[in-house]
């Protein structure tokens, strides 16, 4: 039996249950499944041998990502590189960094000026041509590759731009493709739909439809350009399947699965975290198994903590977004105290083994505070005032706010609101606060050291600024998220190796906490123990025999000798390989945070050379 047949003789039981649980017992869907078998075998006849191997290679290595190696970047191809041929004349400096996997934003094919920064995609199979084309981002994942970077693109599929083949026909009432997407007849049905729906881009449309010219109404669940898929219609899935597959064999390794809490709607419910929806990313996991098995999903779930988790599992998306730990980390840097990211780290850390986290201090889209009213009514903390407190914190309608972000979405009929811009104007760069590179460097500390992949906003290691001037170009205006997508920051990053600079300085610690992580395996894995520091300012938690301690507020801040109880009192600080004496407890300054190793042996003198 062929490798091929092998893999399908495993996974299309699991493929077949799940359509039967999506579509029930529908012969459309029995036949559209019985093609798709045809369309992995043509697939997999294309894949190339080199991908077949690594293919092998990561089915030997299911947890390849969890490494304490793994360090994630991500940026715009055109703010950042200009090109294709540009983002590979970065390569050298990615490795500089230390990248292992690179988050190009979406390159394909979209309107010219709406394009929701390219989440409006019009192909699949076609590169933006201002970008570049399919052959040179081929040789770009192979270069990237061969240099030890996986290349991560989005997959949006939970909605195509109308300018798609597909969204054309259907506005031609070609009946094929009008069931491709959710197109009604006057307002009856969308009227029904909207009554139970949450408005997610108010400031684009209200509700969640959008009329055609011909006074019909389609689902739009983010711009009025971006048309929600029908996967009521398992031609959809097959049709999407493919396009997934096409992407698989031109070298991509993980697909950032976007907006996947949106992709089942159904009348009477909010549309949100269905159970399709996660039967869908099953179904989609397994067509992966059979024809790309090299390729993970990373889950985009900006959602309720409990929602976020149910979508990480192997046979669903093996990674996903921390949104929590995210918005949390900003969180206590505005009220200097640790205990909903505490409580997060010590609750909702923990996920299914052979999966893992990807931990961001700020993605390109706003800043949503998604942590569970539950939670914080534990510390007394009230989450619609809470969110309140920290929009204005954040958009600088806070007295002594060090931050300097952007409302986005506001809507003042449901109070609901997020933030834009960068890590450091956020973090006071901009304000000229003295705290803000403390600040920015304790922020990434604990995406280096929790567990999991940490992603960085390339240009954020040098400290960039909002752009506000972006506001002003064609299909920006409207959406605040502009304003924390800056361009290369060319003088910041030229400025990265003089350290008398404010970029050079960051930069600085940016690398020699990289380098720590890259050197201690302890980092390594999602396994985190809580260690309560009874100071409301510190956060504290054990990864192995590593002990991580970091104060949230800009006074120095103490920790008595007994709360280091039976531990070894003898430690090294793993980053400045500094001894450090807890018998007499210990103090942190301001913003400090320390990872200690629990003696001299894990001195990187003494240690061997990883
Ligand atoms: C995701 C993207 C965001 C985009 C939306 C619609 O949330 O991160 O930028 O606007 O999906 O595709």
């Amino acid at each position: 039996m062929s490798i091929f047949d092998e893999r399908l003789s495993v996974e299309l039981p699991r493929l077949q249950t799940l359509f039967d649980g999506i579509y029930g017992d529908d012969r459309a869907a029995r036949a559209e499944l019985a093609a798709l078998v045809d369309d992995l075998r043509r697939s997999w006849a294309e894949r190339s041998p080199e991908l077949r191997r690594l293919d092998d290679a990561h089915e030997a290595d299911p947890v390849w990502f969890s490494s304490n190696q793994m360090l994630g970047g991500v940026c715009y191809v055109d703010l950042y590189a200009g090109t294709l041929e540009g983002v590979r004349a970065r390569i050298p400096y990615f490795r500089e960094l230390g990248l292992t996997y690179l988050h190009l934003m979406p390159l394909f094919l979209a309107p010219a000026e709406n394009s929701d920064g390219g989440y409006a995609v019009s192909s699949y199979r076609d590169i933006d041509p201002a970008l570049g084309t399919m052959p040179g981002f081929e040789a770009l994942a192979a270069e990237l590759r061969e240099n030890g970077i996986s290349l991560v693109v989005d997959f949006v599929f939970n909605h195509t731009s109308n300018e798609h083949l597909w969204a054309k026909r259907a506005l031609a009432r070609d009946p094929l493709y009008e069931d491709f997407y959710l197109i009604f007849q006057g307002r009856d049905m969308p009227d029904r739909y909207e009554a139970t729906v949450r408005e997610i881009f108010p400031d684009d449309h209200p509700g969640s439809f959008v009329p055609l010219p011909d006074g019909r109404w389609v689902w739009a669940t983010f711009h009025s350009f971006q048309w929600d898929l029908n996967y009521e219609n398992p031609a959809v899935f097959r049709a999407m399947a493919n396009e997934l597959l096409f992407l698989a064999n031109r070298g991509v390794n993980i697909l950032r699965m976007d907006a996947v809490a949106f992709i089942w709607k159904k009348l009477g419910t909010t549309s949100e975290n269905l159970p399709e929806a996660h039967l869908l990313l099953q179904a989609f996991n397994a067509v992966c198994r059979i024809g790309a098995p090299s390729l993970l999903f990373k889950s985009e779930a900006i959602v309720h903590p409990d929602e976020v988790a149910v979508y990480i599992r192997p046979d669903e998306c093996q990674l996903s977004y921390n949104p929590l730990q995210m918005a949390l980390i900003w969180n206590s840097l505005a009220t200097r105290e640790v205990n909903l990211l505490a409580q997060a780290l010590e609750e909702r850390h923990a996920l299914p083994a052979h999966t893992a986290w990807v931990n961001y201090v700020r993605s390109h889209d706003d800043i949503g505070w998604t942590f569970s009213d539950d939670d914080a009514r534990v510390f007394g903390i009230d989450g619609f005032e809470h969110r309140r407190f920290l929009n204005a914190f954040y958009v600088d309608r806070y007295p002594g706010s060090f931050a300097r972000g952007v409302p986005f979405q506001d809507n003042p009929r449901t109070g609901d609101c997020r933030i834009s811009g960068t890590t450091a104007s956020l973090a006071g760069l901009e304000a000229g606060d003295p705290g803000a590179v403390n600040r920015i460097v304790l922020a990434h500390s604990i995406i280096l050291s929790t567990g999991g992949i940490p992603l960085i906003y390339l240009g954020d290691e040098v400290g960039q600024l909002n752009d506000y001037a972006s506001l002003e170009l064609p299909g920006h205006a409207g959406d605040s998220r502009w304003v924390g997508r800056p361009a290369y920051p060319a003088a910041r990053y030229l400025e990265r190796t003089d350290a008398t600079t404010e970029a050079g300085a960051l930069y600085a610690r940016f690398r020699q906490l990289i380098e720590t992580r890259k050197r201690t395996t302890e980092f390594a894995g999602g396994h985190l123990v809580a260690f309560h520091t009874h100071n409301p300012h510190v956060l504290g938690y054990q990864r192995g025999a590593v002990l991580v301690l970091a104060n949230f507020s800009e006074h120095p801040e103490a920790l008595d000798a007994e709360r280091f109880g039976a531990l070894p009192t003898s430690r090294v600080d793993l980053v400045t390989n500094l001894l450090v004496d807890l018998s007499p407890g210990l103090t942190l300054g301001p913003h400090e945070f320390v990872w200690l190793g629990p003696s001299p042996a894990f001195a990187p003198s003494s240690a061997p050379a990883l």
